[in-house]
């Protein structure tokens, strides 16, 4: 079954043709980093108007990569949830689009359940059930995954989510956007115990996350207490302190996610550890995730680095499961933000 998959729901616009849940033929993503690096993060009236420019642009490259026709399409994916309300219209019209018009089931994608997919693209599937982790600039989840549609939420943050928390400090620290792959390049000339970042809630026994603490701790520490954004504009670093800030802080957030995915295996004694979403990608955490899956005995299944981001191949590849299932939606299908 040949897939054709839509993924807009953040800033990225993506398209891709995945067969059979598994091959992915194309994947062609669009980003949109250089439009949002100004404001120092996503404005979501400027990611729906660059998707809609993006996506048939993106279509039609990812027919062309895949080397295929349109009319060689059995179903049509899409992302309708959660994400920014005007992206993931963009990306759920265009998939109405063409099921209406080449009259092709279509099925609607959990963005969460979609980035916990990823270790099952061009690779064999994980022994279920599991312990997923989402960590990525709008999440991070703890689930038990039953099935690549059976997701039960054992714990998230309750503020920022993991990746924010990076572009946040990445914007203090006056790095760009997206702050994930900055701070990890400027964390590899610093100190990561040069400062001792709050870690948040590691002595109790829940598997929520908190990482605005660790953020404002950031603020704090490069401009005076009781700073505020306004005063970042002003600052004027020394490189190194920067590169010991973003270390430290790195650390921080890797120790917290490793030290909850921890107590989550041991809580329900599962065998298999699943990891996706954009932070996925950051080099400390998956060598700390490794160390302690190691150390636990655990399988590991970590999304591969070209399936961390967004992308529309971990849509198209989980879409199979409810086609084949003929779980389908219909044109009247909503975004739920
Ligand atoms: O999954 P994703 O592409 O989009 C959302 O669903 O949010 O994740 C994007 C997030 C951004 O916050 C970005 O800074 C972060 O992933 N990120 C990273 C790295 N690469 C991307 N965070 C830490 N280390 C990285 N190497
Ligand atoms: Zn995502």
């Amino acid at each position: 079954m040949l897939v054709m998959a839509f993924e807009t729901s953040c800033d990225d616009t993506s398209c891709a043709i995945v067969e059979d849940g598994r091959q992915v033929l194309s994947n062609i993503v669009s980003d949109q980093d250089e439009l949002h690096e100004r404001f120092g993060g996503i404005v979501p009236e400027v990611a729906c108007r660059a998707h809609i420019e993006n996506i048939l642009p993106v279509m039609r490259q990812a027919i062309d990569a895949a080397e295929m026709k349109l009319s060689s399409v059995d179903a049509v994916a899409v992302t309708n949830t959660p994400g920014l309300i005007g992206s993931l219209l963009i990306g759920l019209t265009a998939a109405k689009a063409v099921s209406w018009a080449f009259d092709l089931p279509l099925a609607t994608v959990n963005h969460l359940e979609a980035h916990s997919y990823a270790p099952w693209l061009n690779g064999e599937p994980p022994p279920l059930p599991a312990i997923g982790l989402v960590v990525s600039g709008g999440h991070t989840n703890l689930s038990c995954i039953r099935g690549p549609l059976e997701h039960e939420l054992l714990g998230a943050t309750r503020d920022d989510a993991a990746g924010e928390a990076f572009d946040k400090v990445a914007n203090i620290l006056k790095l760009g956007f997206p702050g994930g792959p900055v701070i990890e390049k400027t964390a590899e000339n610093g100190d990561p115990e040069a400062v001792n970042f709050p870690r948040a809630w590691l002595n109790k026994d829940t598997l929520d996350f908190s990482f605005s603490g660790v953020k404002t701790a950031v603020l704090y520490h490069c401009l005076g207490q009781n700073a505020s954004k306004d005063d970042i504009e002003d600052a004027d670093y020394d490189p190194d302190f920067v590169a010991n800030v973003a270390a430290s802080f790195q650390k921080a957030v890797v120790d917290v996610l490793i030290a909850k995915t921890k107590l989550a295996l041991e809580k329900t004694g599962l065998q298999t550890l699943i990891v996706g979403g954009g932070v996925a990608a950051n080099k400390l955490l998956r060598q700390k995730l490794k160390e302690l899956t190691h150390d636990l005995s655990v399988d590991l299944f970590l999304a591969p680095l070209k399936y961390c981001r967004d992308n529309a191949a971990i849509v198209g590849g989980l879409a199979y499961h409810l086609l084949k299932a003929k779980n389908l939606a219909s044109l009247d299908a909503e975004a739920q933000p």
